[in-house]
């Protein structure tokens, strides 16, 4: 998921990945051209950016006006010639808390929804997100809308459910909150987990334990290492059962038919075209890392990033 970042004078569109689970804005020197703006400022200092597995970055800081949807202010970011991010990926904007992001001058720089904030361009620092499936392999149509400053009312219905950031110290850094409960069907089979709620992933993760419990009830289902994810026997298909998350006392379930992937996009991850797969994987063989709320789970429910209130918010 990628939104449109203008940056300089004359503005310079670039389309970054709209990402909660970092908190800084850098781009690619060969998509944003800083000889060519005339605010651009360097602030000749380079850190090191790390995305944990995926990759990382090395960025020297600048500052620069920033125009996200109309929001214009100076903003310190990052520009990289060598990030090992896929070349797809021009850059990113970091939508996590403060402390994640990167220092400069021995203070953590604010982040771009600190900076709208605190220009009060903002009433409150909250962000409302909407992402959506892309059916049919389409993957240049907008699909999703991103809400600054508030919630979108016209997306959700009913009530949002708001939790507090966990007390967990793994996710904590994070938008990370609590889940009470995993559900298979109606069985319960986990108890408490802390999760990560992480626009930036592409499929819900979860430690372990927890993927064992889920597909100890789905007969024949295994880790399949090629694809990350896990493979569902044909035959299993017509019996599966929704998979919940219980977060602030409200189950947000994932139908089967929202957490296998569509025939027509497994090979774009990796995957054998005649074969089952579920969003729903784990970190691996030994992992007990956090939950990852990823986008699988957040294409079916609304997320809501409250800074300012500390918490989290989904509604349907
Ligand atoms: C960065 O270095 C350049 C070249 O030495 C200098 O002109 C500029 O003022 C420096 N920027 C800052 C913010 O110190
Ligand atoms: C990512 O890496 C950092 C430091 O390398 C670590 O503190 C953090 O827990 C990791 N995050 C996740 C979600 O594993
Ligand atoms: C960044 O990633 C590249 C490619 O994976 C690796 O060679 C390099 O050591 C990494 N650098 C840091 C500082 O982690
Ligand atoms: C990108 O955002 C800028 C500033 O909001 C806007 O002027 C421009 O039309 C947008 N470009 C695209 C391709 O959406
Ligand atoms: C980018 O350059 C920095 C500094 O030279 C280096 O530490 C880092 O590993 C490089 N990253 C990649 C992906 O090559
Ligand atoms: C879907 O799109 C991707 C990326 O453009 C492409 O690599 C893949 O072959 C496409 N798959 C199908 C089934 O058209």
């Amino acid at each position: 998921y990628f939104i449109n970042v203008s940056i300089g004078t004359p503005k310079q569109d670039v389309h970054v990945v709209f990402d909660t689970g970092s908190s800084t804005l850098w781009v690619r020197d060969q998509i944003f051209d800083v000889s060519k703006s005339s605010t651009a400022k360097n602030l000749n200092k380079t850190v090191p950016l790390q995305y944990n597995d995926s990759g990382n970055a090395s960025l020297t800081i600048f500052s620069d006006k920033i125009d996200v949807g109309g929001l214009e202010v100076n903003q310190i970011f990052g520009i990289s010639s060598n990030s090992s991010l896929p070349e797809s990926i021009a850059g990113v904007i970091g939508f996590g808390p403060t402390d994640l992001n990167i220092e400069y001058d021995n203070r953590l720089v604010p982040t771009p929804m600190d900076s709208f904030y605190r220009s009060h361009q903002i009433p409150i620092e909250v962000v409302g997100v909407d992402l959506r499936p892309t059916f049919n392999n389409a993957t240049q149509v907008a699909n999703g809308e991103v809400t600054l400053g508030g919630v979108d009312y016209d997306k959700i219905k009913g009530k949002i459910t708001y939790v507090p950031i966990t007390k967990d110290s793994a996710a904590n850094k994070y938008w990370g909150i609590d889940v009470s409960g995993v559900k298979y069907g109606d069985k319960k089979v986990y108890t408490a987990a802390p999760a990560i709620v992480d626009t930036g992933v592409p499929f819900i993760l979860v430690a372990n334990e927890i993927a064992d419990a889920i597909y100890s009830e789905v007969k024949g289902a295994e880790y399949d290492p090629v694809t990350g994810l896990y493979i569902i026997p044909h035959g299993e298909i017509h019996n599966l059962k929704g998979v919940s998350f219980t977060i602030g006392g409200r189950d947000f379930t994932l139908s089967p038919a929202q957490y296998l992937v569509p025939t027509d996009v497994t090979a774009n991850h990796g995957g054998n075209p005649g074969i089952h797969y579920s969003y729903i994987s784990s970190w691996g063989p030994t992992s007990d890392n956090p939950t990852i709320i990823g986008q699988k789970f957040l294409e079916n429910y609304y997320s809501i990033f409250d800074t300012t209130n500390r918490r989290v918010g989904l509604a349907t």
